[in-house]
């Protein structure tokens, strides 16, 4: 990163995914430094605000996006989202990723865990339910998802954790039946590999 200056001071929003990096002097980048992946946005003048619906099923209208960031091997997302005044949605839903969200304006209020506000923020494990939701004012937010961000809807308060873990595997076993008996096989289940990205680092391996 080059030095950042602005002209009338600024509060910024730093988000890490495995812990803090050591900040070190140099001109010249880490070994391991993603250049090519590096995104440099004006999100308020360069970016216009779509619908939500390129993750389905979609939330409810209303929810529009500034999509910042999709890492193009783990569709994990960086964006800007907002609530309209008045936005509801009357359904339950969790996602088999982990997610993460900043309110840099407004309050939302949700069914689980009461309103987030202003400077509000939350870390959300996978499998969590959350909703219905609703904001009065509208909302203007900051999320990240850890990997590609699919809602899983439903409307039973009562699931838990593990009953909506399996209620997605479920799922999967329908929607794509040959690749997760594959998957599932003795020969599938062990490290599938990826012709195009031998490289890349899979978070479920330890090396092995
Ligand atoms: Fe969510």
């Amino acid at each position: 990163m080059p030095a950042l200056s602005v002209p009338r001071g600024a509060q910024g929003l730093l988000f890490y995914n495995s812990g803090e990096p050591s900040f070190v002097e140099s001109d010249a980048d880490h070994p391991l430094a993603l250049r090519s992946q590096f995104v440099s946005v004006d999100a308020y003048h360069g970016l216009q605000w779509r619908a939500a619906d390129f993750v389905k099923p979609s939330v409810a209208p209303g929810c529009m996006v500034k999509l910042l960031r999709s890492d193009p091997l783990t569709h994990a997302h960086s964006l800007l989202y907002c609530m309209t005044p008045n936005y509801w949605q009357d359904n339950i839903s969790y996602h088999d990723c982990c997610e993460e969200s900043y309110h840099i304006w407004g309050t939302s209020t949700m069914m689980q865990f009461g309103a987030l506000p202003t400077g509000g923020y939350f870390w959300r494990p996978e499998w969590i339910n959350h909703g219905a939701f609703a904001s009065e004012l509208g909302v203007l937010g900051f999320g990240r998802t850890h990997s590609q961000l699919h809602n899983y809807f439903h409307f039973n308060p009562w699931s838990s954790p593990a009953e909506n873990r399996e209620r997605a595997a479920a799922q999967l076993r329908r929607h794509k039946p040959n690749l997760s008996r594959w998957v599932r096989s003795p020969d599938g289940h062990n490290h599938p590999h990826d012709f195009e990205y031998p490289a890349f680092e899979y978070e479920d391996e330890d090396g092995g």
